[in-house]
């Protein structure tokens, strides 16, 4: 079998990560991964397994039961779209509120939940040609992508745009909850021991708080034409 190639798209919460990781894999006929999905599910499964005592999470609660999540990603053919499942369960809606925002970070952090789950993104890349996206991609799961992306824009906007987007799926929230959650899961991410958030030496970096997904889809689709 051809090596595998990879594609990394990292960078802060809601800067359209997933919609343009999804559009260049369906262009270039890869797989799309959403690793940050994989971190939401957990953080699930934590919450329906009293994990978290006071908001409050119980790191050694969580890393005993680790051996009892299985995730998996699969072609669902109602909604023809690609969907996550913890225990064969599909989560997919489950894992985008607010309540799971507000807690995957603190999961995120935790080591032996970050070793299982890059396993897992590395197992992926065996197999298939990817396109993935989350906060370590390039920096940690693989430091040898063919492709890393670096996606920043102002706070403000990606707070606009998650809260619209929250919106539309009917979730009763204010546009500064989600700015303070954005805000909050920033730090968190970019501050946290194992993995934190940070660009690669070698990404591109993609500020697109005033481009249109159109225009920076061109502009890297254009980067990575140079490449693979
Ligand atoms: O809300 P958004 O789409 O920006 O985030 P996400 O990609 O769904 O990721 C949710 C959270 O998972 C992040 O805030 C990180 O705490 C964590 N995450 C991570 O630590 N490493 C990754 N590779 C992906 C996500």
């Amino acid at each position: 079998m051809s090596k595998t190639q990879v594609i990394a798209v990292d960078g802060y919460s809601s800067t359209g990560k997933s919609t343009v990781a999804k559009r260049l894999a369906k262009h270039l006929k890869f797989v799309y991964v959403d690793s940050g999905a994989m971190y939401r599910a957990v953080t699930f499964f934590a919450l329906q397994n009293q994990c978290f005592e006071h908001k409050k999470l119980n790191r050694s609660k969580l890393i005993n039961l680790l051996d009892d999540i299985d995730i998996e990603f699969k072609f669902d053919h109602n909604s023809q779209k690609s969907v996550i499942l913890l225990n064969q369960n599909n989560v997919e809606e489950a894992i985008r509120g607010m309540q799971v925002s507000n807690h995957v970070s603190y999961v995120a952090e935790v080591q032996e939940v970050r070793q299982k789950l890059v396993e897992l993104q590395r197992q992926m890349a065996s197999k298939h040609s990817l396109v993935m996206d989350g906060r370590d991609i390039g920096s940690v799961v693989f430091p040898n992508a063919d492709v890393k992306f670096f996606m920043t824009a102002s706070a403000e906007e990606r707070a606009r745009r998650r809260f619209k987007e929250l919106q539309q799926k009917g979730e009763s929230i204010t546009y500064d909850e989600v700015y303070q959650n954005i805000q909050k899961r920033d730090q968190i991410d970019t501050s946290r021991q194992h993995s934190p958030l940070i660009q690669a030496e070698d990404a591109i970096l993609i500020d697109n708080t005033n481009l249109s997904q159109e225009e920076q889809f061109e502009v890297m689709l254009d980067s990575i034409s140079q490449v693979l």
